[in-house]
């Protein structure tokens, strides 16, 4: 796995590109990005939730999981960048749907939330450019209610050796313009939330064959 971008960075990074990013996002991922999302929120979201989306971003994922809630539920949208949740607010806002919503900025390594906060735990694709993702993918579990969910999306390396060897000469390449890659890698966070005790309940793997991604949900264990 490669280091993330220095996060001050990383974060110049996502404002400049608020605007652009979710027409950028889809080419790169030939539009199966937001069948991950979907599938997250199908999988992972029930009605009446309390909801955490970590790295919300523009908030994609965000709109599918207050939509799935209903009036009872909540969504609280949280990301480092100002830019990318300004975007998420308006989005929100013409879906009619920021009644319910919350947004707040600030490092999803150190989450300013109590343990036990929240029914699910959400991150589509942000956790492909933190600098420590299992770290990361252990914080959003420490703020889950007992019993709750965790539902992810990421990318991961391709399954055989020549695609794999392809992605990462594309990966190298792409990786000298962060305004391209985003700072985004496959990364691999599942076996750091099962040593933590969380239960795989449901994975699958989509996406194009050089950027295939994988998509879980794990349930905290019961206290
Ligand atoms: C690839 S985008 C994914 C956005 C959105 N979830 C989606 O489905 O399109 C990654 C997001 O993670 C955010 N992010 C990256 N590192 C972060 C960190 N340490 N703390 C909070 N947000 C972070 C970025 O600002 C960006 O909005």
């Amino acid at each position: 796995m490669r280091a993330g971008l220095d996060p001050a960075a990383l974060r110049r990074v996502y404002d400049r590109v608020a605007s652009r990013y979710d027409v950028q996002h889809a080419v790169l991922t030939a539009r199966s990005d937001q069948r991950g999302r979907e599938l997250v929120v199908a999988e992972g979201v029930r009605p009446g939730d309390i909801v955490l989306d970590c790295g919300a971003g523009t908030g994609s994922t965000a709109l599918l999981a207050a939509r799935r809630v209903g009036a009872v539920g909540a969504v609280a949208l949280f990301d480092m960048s100002e830019g990318m949740l300004a975007v998420a607010r308006r989005r929100l806002e013409a879906a009619g749907l920021a009644a319910h919503a919350t947004f707040r900025t600030g490092d999803m390594l150190a989450l300013p939330f109590a343990d036990a906060t929240f029914d699910v735990a959400l991150s589509t694709y942000s956790m492909c450019p933190l600098y420590d993702p299992a770290r990361g993918a252990l914080e959003l579990l420490r703020v889950v209610k007992p019993g709750g969910r965790l539902a992810v999306a990421h990318s991961v390396e391709p399954a055989g050796p020549l695609a794999r060897r392809l992605a990462d000469l594309v990966e190298s390449v792409v990786w000298r313009f962060p305004a391209i890659s985003l700072g985004c890698r496959s990364v691999s966070v599942r076996p750091a939330l099962e040593r933590a005790g969380a239960r795989l309940v449901f994975e699958r793997r989509l996406g194009v064959p050089l950027w295939p991604f994988l998509v879980f949900v794990v349930e905290k264990p019961a206290a």
